[in-house]
């Protein structure tokens, strides 16, 4: 560690070296930049090359088309081969691919072996439920070794997997499934979380119910996990519909062959939020998304044969995609799958975890961090973490508190953190320090991965001088790129390529700036999407969430900043005067509406009952202006009101309570 005029600069200023060790044997050395730099489409293809094809590619990147883009064209490949048989036919089939830890002590250690003949024997199963190619199975599973089988055998007979974050209410699972028409559902009875069982399948039942005749799902497919529902009931089980997945999925053959598909054959759809309210499905495609997360996990993370992985997030999320599902397991990697949450039975689980699997390189939300930061640094204190040598944060931009927090209580002072900017439509990591090669500072994402172009633009989409801030943008297709919004292509160029039209950039939605050095910090998002916990909330869902309740007649979301949760959602909203004032309960009434629409995520951490929102004249609302109510500070300039009074009522009206953590 060296730190540069530590007395005469702020904290930000510090920079972290790499470890002489590690960047003496890293995967990755500083001429891979150059390298890059130079043949930006070779560098890619020999990324590429790591990976096993059936049919060569003839051409790398067809852009003939922007910004539909066809990668690795004319080649054929199979996506679960590549991160599955072909470890064991290289011989190395004992080796453990998951080490899973259920949240009430189980466990279970998977070789490469073993997921080979569970990938297979689940590609047979629902090949005989009726799957082909090209259809849609929606997974909706705990954080369970089955929840990654699902994905492979989606991916193993050429299926479009659309994997719904368990955590999310019946009702957006309802939504996913219609808009991608799933054939097939896969779940669980439940998982364990907080020490007790979770109910999955009564949402799908639920879902499924809501859809009725509309409903596009032919078959259930059921994990038992827990035995029993919350309420300790027998799981309910459709006749003709729902299967169990010990029925069938044990039952088959362990033998599956595979076949190859195109380059681009759709491999899954992810969605997220936007700046509407309905979600976006992401389109990924086969090989160049594999290409990217698979030479990223090696490259980011500097994996060596030797290394135990873990990555918290969940496989809902493109993080549980691209870094536990795929890139891990397309480098024949050993990793951890934790099932429950950090602090059940206690707050050192995580850290109790990583000193019994020997955990070397470890990936977390800064989210995260803050959390264990809060339950103070005796609680790691009280493990062996001296088995990690790289750790990563994801999701947001990292406080140079919170990182030199991590590098210190975590990272033994030593561990290099790479913190990893993506989106669920880059695929894979786009903005990032590499362990052994950059010397890093706290709170940035430093520079574009090799063979990404990121630049930092000004509203006419020139590039910023260092030390200045604009939008985040990228200016060259890159493998792992989303293909389009699943059947949107109007969106998906209104969207990503219309803001920099002229000059045919990719918009991420994000602004930055570049220091003086040239080196990448994040601002946060420019458009009216949150950032909570590591998650992207839209305001405008949370708004329609809270407009579909009874008692509300408008309803207006802002995310404030949160110690904790890096921003929360805080609705203001404006009652019917049918609902009188609303009664006792109406705060807890409206969060656990939004609990139920969307998920427990996205519940406001206040509600506040105001009589009118500031709106422009052309009747936008203000929202800087709630941000100032939220985040308690000074209301700034109202005069663009249509009625400037109305920030006085709102101060002076507003009846929410703080509401309760859950
Ligand atoms: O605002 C950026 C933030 O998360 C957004 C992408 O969210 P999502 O698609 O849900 O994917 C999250 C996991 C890849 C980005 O537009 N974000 C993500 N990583 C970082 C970040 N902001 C700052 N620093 C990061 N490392």
């Amino acid at each position: 560690m060296s730190e540069h005029g530590i007395s005469n600069l702020s904290r930000e200023d510090r920079v972290f070296e790499p470890p002489a060790e590690l960047a003496a044997q890293a995967n990755v050395t500083a001429d891979v930049y150059d390298r890059a730099a130079q043949d930006r489409l070779g560098f890619w293809a020999d990324a590429a090359h790591r990976l096993t094809w059936g049919t060569d590619f003839e051409e790398v990147l067809d852009w003939t088309n922007p910004p539909f883009a066809r990668w690795f064209v004319g080649g054929r490949l199979n996506v679960a081969y590549n991160c599955v048989d072909r470890h064991v036919e290289a011989g190395r089939g004992d080796k453990v691919a998951i080490h899973f830890v259920g949240e009430p002590g189980d466990t279970r250690d998977l070789t490469y072996a073993e997921l080979k003949d569970e990938v297979s024997k689940a590609a047979n199963a629902i090949t005989e439920l009726g799957v082909q190619a090209g259809d849609r199975i929606a997974i909706y599973m705990p954080m369970i070794p089955e929840a990654v089988i699902a994905m492979l055998a989606s991916a193993r007979v050429g299926a479009v997997h659309t994997v719904v974050f368990g955590g999310f209410s019946s009702d957006a699972l309802a939504s996913r499934v219609e808009d991608c028409e799933a054939k097939l559902v896969i779940t669980a009875d439940g998982g364990y979380r907080r020490g007790k069982p979770s109910s999955l399948k009564p949402a799908v039942d639920e879902a499924l119910a809501k859809l009725g005749d509309a409903s596009p799902v032919e078959h259930v497919l059921v994990v038992r996990r827990t035995g029993r529902s919350e309420e300790g009931d027998e799981v309910d089980v459709t006749e003709g519909r729902d299967v169990w997945w010990h029925d069938v999925v044990d039952a088959a053959s362990t033998e599956h062959a595979y076949t190859e598909f195109d380059s681009e054959h759709p491999l899954f759809v992810m969605y997220t939020s936007g700046t509407t309210g309905k979600p976006k499905g992401i389109l990924h495609t086969s090989a160049g998304y594999l290409t990217q997360a698979a030479y990223t996990f090696w490259a980011t993370f500097d994996h060596k044969d030797d290394d135990v992985y873990w990555c918290t997030a969940d496989v809902g999320w493109i993080t549980g995609h691209s870094y536990i599902t795929y890139g891990p397991t397309a480098n024949g990697a050993t990793q951890v799958l934790y099932e429950g949450t950090p602090d059940t039975p206690h707050k050192g689980r995580w850290w109790e975890i990583i000193a019994d699997k020997k955990v070397s390189l470890f990936y977390t939300a800064p989210t995260a961090i803050r959390t264990c930061m809060k339950w103070g640094e005796q609680i790691p204190a009280e493990h062996d973490l001296s088995s990690l040598r790289v750790l990563g944060t994801v999701g947001e931009s990292i406080n140079p508190e919170a990182y030199v927090w991590y590098r210190e209580n975590i990272g033994g002072g030593s561990a290099p953190i790479v913190d990893t900017w993506w989106q669920t439509e880059t695929g894979a990591h786009m903005i990032t320090p590499l362990p052994g090669v950059t010397a890093a500072k706290p709170g940035s994402a430093m520079t574009a991965f090799p063979g990404v172009s990121a630049e930092v633009v000004d509203d006419a989409g020139e590039p910023v001088g260092n030390g200045e801030g604009g939008y985040l943008v990228i200016t060259e297709p890159w493998p792992s790129m989303l293909r389009t919004i699943w059947g949107d292509d109007d969106r998906y160029v209104d969207t990503y390529w219309s803001r920099f039209k002229a000059q045919g950039y990719y918009f991420a939605g994000d602004g930055a700036k570049k220091d003086d050095d040239g080196a990448i910090w994040l601002l946060g998002r420019v458009d009216d999407v949150m950032n909570v916990s590591g998650h992207r909330l839209s305001t405008t869902e949370i708004e329609s969430a809270l407009v579909s309740h009874p008692k509300v007649a408008e309803a207006a979301v802002v995310g404030a900043a949160d110690e904790t949760t890096g921003q929360a959602v805080c609705a203001f909203v404006i009652l019917r005067e049918s609902a009188g004032d609303g009664g006792e309960d109406v705060v807890a009434e409206l969060r656990n509406h939004v609990g139920k629409e969307i998920g427990p995520i996205a519940k406001p951490r206040q509600v506040m009952v105001v009589p009118e929102l500031p709106k422009t004249r052309s009747g936008k609302i203000m929202r800087r202006l709630l941000r100032d109510v939220a985040e308690n500070r000074e209301v700034g300039d109202a005069t663009t009101l249509a009625d400037s009074s109305v920030m006085d009522l709102i101060t002076a009206g507003m009846s929410g309570a703080k509401a309760d953590d859950d």
